[in-house]
């Protein structure tokens, strides 16, 4: 295999010079003083450096030709639209960041943002990036429960919400459910609801306000705060192996000098493009490759509020259509749907301004990737497979257009300045043609700082398996060309349509249900989610059961967790196999789910149990 023009990759066999020369791309207050000071396993990129996300992501597009330039183009799922410039968005931005500051939110508060994809999103993340107050999005389809536990770990002081949000013609009460996540909490002082759907809400005197009247008589001129490359600019909290979700911490200039490269190498970004990524902003895509890396570039973003198949399941393509779309960065369960649609939907519309397809969130099928290629890319079109994390803030492993060739259903090769490799269970490389675990060798700069308020599980997490290796939980092959293949998580996170969630936050969820004395949740494979929840469940001493029991189970983890946790199956069963320390056997489970020859056996305490599970999973399915 031959790599065309191979310098960019040599570029970044020095590390420290690669990343330095790429810090030149954005606005600094002050220059850094060192590229890295590592401090294993704790980085500070760009040491000493001082900057403002928000400054670069809008500020230092005014004074040229940009300033009128579409900075972000907004379809509602209704068919409304909206066009901000660069300048429109600045002031915008500026403005509610005077809101925020009027509320007393200062350097470092946090602020939770509970929202639907429309334009006051943005507007509030940068708004509360311009003054230095970290803010957590918590995706839209989460319960209020959910939102609760993130509000509190974060102690934020402020909440920014709408109404309602529409989906599918139907309308999720945003704002109710921020009211049931605040019955017991203290930390909150103000909660901002943007108009959206017009539905009435109870608004709480003294806490909450309006987002329209707020911003009516406030300056529009908002210093960007200087922030250190080390301060932090966001928490998202993504699922793990055990307990609550964690809040993973990123810092101003690492994540801004990686998601800014990426975003304009990996898209081969050109001034004239209309860029957009289907991701929602409560997940990290949304955050890195929707709002900073596309903004600090000058991109012109695209954001759609609503679902693919509202009115009718050609809507991508209506849109990709009507604004001419050039890159279109989406995830394999996305695809799969549209392949299930068929491909009349995507012929019936002109998508010829298409250039550059992105993919991302879960391994991408071969099948996946050539129906993609062949009836969206009309077989000219690149195809980028991006492998990276909530963790990782930037793509990872990429090919990099008209660069690397392309494999389909590999994500390629490292990124420059990006030292990946794959290890075997005591850490020593793997020749290549073998599988392994999946490691970054060196620190890069939009890795995460931290987990928030709780260095030792940072540690722990992603240090602690292999010595000065960052650990990511997904298991990898290498070909002989050099290609990394990720084949899937091998920790206890399901990756459902490209949302991770943890088995042990499900099983918590389950067992919370008066009727539940224990749960165990494995991945089952899906054809279109790539991984489905499935849940065995041993009842408490004398419940009696009744058809309406599983719906009732299932219900609880939506109100738990949100339906993108809801399991498809929940099997109930009398035991669950154990080890003979008393250890529930999820390997075996997922055995039994996946419907294939049983693993080893010989560590259970009653083996007859499994038997019994698979003659009853099986009778079922
Ligand atoms: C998986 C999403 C294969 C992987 C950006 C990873 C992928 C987890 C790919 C992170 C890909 C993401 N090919 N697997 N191109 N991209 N993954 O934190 O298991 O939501 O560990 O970040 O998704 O999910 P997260």
């Amino acid at each position: 295999m031959v790599i065309r023009n191979p310098e960019i990759f040599d570029l970044g066999q020095d590390q420290t010079k690669f990343w330095g020369d790429q810090g030149n791309r954005l606005d600094w207050f002050k220059p850094w003083d060192k590229v890295l000071e590592w401090n294993n396993p704790f980085a500070k990129w760009y040491a000493g450096g001082k900057l403002n996300a928000a400054y670069n992501c809008l500020d230092r597009h005014l004074n040229g030709a940009r300033r009128n330039k579409a900075a972000l183009i907004f379809e509602g799922e209704l068919g409304d639209y909206r066009v901000l410039t660069y300048q429109d968005l600045h002031r915008e931005v500026s403005r509610f960041a005077n809101v925020l500051k009027s509320y007393g939110v200062e350097k470092g508060d946090r602020v939770t943002i509970y929202m639907p994809m429309i334009p006051e999103t943005v507007i509030a993340m940068l708004a509360c990036a311009r003054i230095g107050a970290p803010h957590i999005v918590v995706f839209g389809g989460f319960s209020y429960e959910a939102l609760k536990d993130r509000v509190l770990d974060a102690q934020s002081k402020v909440i920014i919400t709408s109404d309602g949000s529409y989906r599918r013609g139907n309308i999720i009460p945003l704002k109710e459910n921020v009211d049931q996540a605040l019955k017991t909490v203290t930390c909150v002082e103000k909660v901002i609801v943007v108009q959206r759907t017009g539905q009435s809400v109870a608004m709480q005197e003294g806490r909450d306000i309006w987002y329209h009247e707020v911003v009516k008589n406030i300056p529009i001129v908002c210093p960007a705060e200087e922030m250190d490359a080390d301060d932090m600019l966001f928490i998202l909290y993504t699922s793990g192996t055990t307990g609550k979700p964690k809040g993973i911490v990123h810092s101003v200039g690492g994540y801004m000098v990686g998601v800014s490269t990426t975003h304009e190498r990996v898209f081969d970004l050109k001034d004239e493009d209309v860029y957009w990524c289907t991701a929602d902003v409560g997940w990290i895509t949304g955050h890195s490759y929707l709002v900073y890396g596309p903004l600090a570039n000058g991109a012109t973003i695209l954001l759609y509020e609503g679902a693919p198949d509202y009115p009718d399941k050609d809507r991508y393509w209506e849109i990709v259509e009507k604004y001419k779309v050039t890159i279109l960065y989406t995830a394999p369960t996305a695809i799969r749907t549209f392949m299930k649609w068929g491909e009349k939907y995507p012929m019936g519309r002109d998508i010829s301004s298409l250039r550059l397809l992105g993919s991302v969130g879960e391994p991408i099928n071969p099948d996946a990737w050539m129906w993609y290629h062949k009836h969206i890319g009309k077989e000219r079109c690149p195809i980028v497979d991006t492998w990276w994390q909530t963790e990782t803030g930037m793509i990872m492993i990429t090919p990099i257009p008209e660069v690397t060739p392309l494999k389909a259903g590999s994500c390629a090769v490292p990124f420059p300045g990006v030292k990946v490799g794959i290890v075997d269970h005591q850490g020593k490389p793997v020749e290549k043609g073998d599988s392994g675990y999946l490691v970054v060798r060196e620190p890069w700069p939009a890795m995460l700082k931290t987990v928030y308020g709780d260095d030792k599980r940072y540690e722990d997490t992603y240090w602690g398996q292999y010595a000065g290796m960052y650990f990511t939980g997904d298991e990898a092959k290498w070909d002989e060309d050099g290609y990394f293949w990720v084949i899937g998580r091998v920790d206890d996170v399901i990756n459902v349509s490209g949302h991770r969630i943890g088995t042990a936050e499900v099983e918590g969820a389950l067992v919370d249900h008066p009727a539940v004395a224990e749960a165990a949740c494995v991945g089952r494979t899906h054809a279109v989610k790539g991984q489905a929840v499935f849940a065995f469940v041993s009842l408490k001493e004398g419940v009696v059961v009744h058809d309406s029991l599983i719906a009732e189970l299932k219900a609880h983890v939506v109100l738990k967790i949100g339906s993108l946790a809801r399991p498809d199956d929940i099997f109930l069963t009398d035991e669950l196999p154990k080890t003979r320390s008393g250890k529930i056997m999820r390997r075996l489970l997922k055995d039994i789910a996946e419907g294939r020859a049983m693993g080893d056996t010989s560590t259970l305490a009653d083996a007859s149990i499994v038997d019994l599970l698979k003659k009853n999973v099986n009778q079922k399915t």
